[in-house]
């Protein structure tokens, strides 16, 4: 191939916050490696997508389709997944098209795994991207292979799976423990797996060091390549200082300065809050939240994404000492390395998950659906780097949970130094000659050797 020539690869996202950051992360290695990407995605999602001003690396195309945009209630997830499924299908062979002569591969999120049938129609090859850990995947295999059933009958009930933890029903992705919650999004999970051999390339967000073992055992499935975290290299090397390193996010920041606001607290005395970008608590948990933030006594940057003033928050917020700062979304790689955080309360999303372990950020686990609820177990258990809070029997966490859970993670030392040796292990990982980066080099070289 020319100097000129250089291979291009096609991605493809699921439009999804929690599954664009991990692509775009991606895509942004393999930029620097030496590969042309264009990432495309509807003409809708697009609109949302805040591109950072810096110079961003990755060409955005466009499929046109029919509007649909936001996820406000989990029941139109279907009709979510399908237009965008008709849209993609639809649009894609123009864009094929026009990159044909150096197009390689197609990179697709491993929940629209109907994208390798059009990879290989085309003559491209096809890399599946899964998004979870390889734990939780490992669940959705077997799901799909028809080698394990759950019963929620019975809540002492445990899965024992090789390679794996002990998981007990309140470990379990929630959407295997409870099939009839989301029919829909439980099909999408466990088809993730019905083109998995099939594929050229099986690449999971994950790291060696952390899921040894169910690499170990998935490997003997299928060749894979375990390629993260996909954090941006700049908070793993601070002497690179890219402007275009962020995720693009489908949310605009708060205006309110974060990080002024941040650079005025001591360093570790911060709880910071968020519960991603789809979870919404009731209000009781909220005000549980909430109650259990002000007797932690802790100064706390809490988001909330449809925040509405009440009297309460204004409460929380605007006291002499200014305990809280409330914002709508904020950068939280940058809120996460900031001096001042001295923990993270969070909904346990993969990506929060990552990114807190890559900064030595410890956690308390709040977890709320699928696959939250065993990256909570891994977090308390496994790789013990946080709390996970205790529900009573009405699904809550107490405030008085919640403030001792707090209390204990701030002040943990035995915490706070697992997560130093992990954050450690996964900046080893994705540094020059690491498990990961040798992976992702790997990976480059057979798709320009295509
Ligand atoms: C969802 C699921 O909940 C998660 O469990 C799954 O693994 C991926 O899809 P989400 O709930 O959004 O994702 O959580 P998470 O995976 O943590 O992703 C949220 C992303 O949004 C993170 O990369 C985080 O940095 C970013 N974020 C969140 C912001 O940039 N600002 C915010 O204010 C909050």
């Amino acid at each position: 191939m020319g100097k000129q020539e250089i291979a291009h690869i096609l991605a493809i996202p699921f439009p999804l916050q929690g599954h664009i950051n991990p692509m775009v992360q991606l895509c942004k290695r393999l930029i620097s490696k030496g590969i042309h990407v264009t990432l495309l995605t509807t003409a809708s999602i697009s609109t949302t997508l805040q591109i950072p001003t810096g110079i961003n690396p990755i060409n955005i195309e466009t499929v046109p389709d029919s509007n649909v945009k936001e996820i406000e209630h989990l029941d139109v997830y279907e009709i979510f997944i399908q237009n965008f499924r008709a849209s993609i299908t639809c649009g894609i062979s123009e864009t094929i098209q026009k990159h044909r002569k150096n197009l390689k591969a197609i990179l697709y999120d491993s929940l629209i795994p109907w994208t390798l049938d059009i990879a290989h129609e085309q003559g491209l090859k096809g890399a599946v991207l899964f998004t979870q850990p390889c734990t939780v995947s490992s669940v959705f295999y077997h799901l799909h292979k028809g080698t394990l059933e759950i019963s929620n009958d019975d809540q002492d009930f445990e899965v024992s799976l090789p390679g794996m933890p002990v998981l007990r029903v309140k470990d379990l992705p929630s959407l295997a423990v409870d099939s009839t919650s989301n029919p829909p999004i439980l099909r999408l999970l466990v088809d993730q797996f019905s083109t998995f051999e099939k594929a050229d390339w099986r690449l999971f967000n994950t790291f060696n060091k952390i899921e040894h073992e169910i690499l170990k055992w998935m490997e003997n499935q299928c060749p894979i390549l375990s390629i993260g975290p996909t954090i941006p290299s700049m908070y793993i090397d601070k002497r690179i200082q890219d402007n275009y390193d962020y995720g693009l996010s489908l949310f605009k920041p708060s205006s309110e300065s974060c990080m002024t606001w941040l650079d005025a607290k001591e360093d570790h005395s911060v709880v910071y809050i968020s519960f991603g970008s789809l979870a919404k608590l009731g209000e009781k948990q909220m005000e549980e939240v909430a109650r259990g933030l002000i007797d932690s006594q802790c100064n706390f940057l809490w988001v909330i994404r449809d925040h509405k003033e009440s009297d309460l928050f204004q409460a929380l917020t605007s006291s002499p000492t200014k305990q809280g700062l409330i914002v709508n979304w904020c950068t939280q790689l940058e809120v996460l390395s900031h001096r001042a955080i001295g923990c993270f309360v969070t909904h346990c999303g993969w990506n929060s998950t990552l990114e807190a372990l890559s900064l030595g950020v410890p956690m308390v686990a709040m977890p709320q659906w699928t696959d939250q609820t065993t990256n909570a177990k891994l977090i308390a258990d496994v790789w013990r780097i946080g709390i996970r809070v205790r529900i009573d029997e009405n699904g809550i966490a107490s405030r008085e949970e919640i403030a001792a859970c707090v209390k204990d993670v701030m002040e943990g030392d035995e915490i706070r130094r697992n997560a130093i040796q992990l954050k450690n292990l996964a900046i080893e990982s994705v540094s020059e000659g690491g498990s990961s980066d040798m992976n992702v080099t790997n990976f480059v070289v057979q798709v320009i050797s295509t």
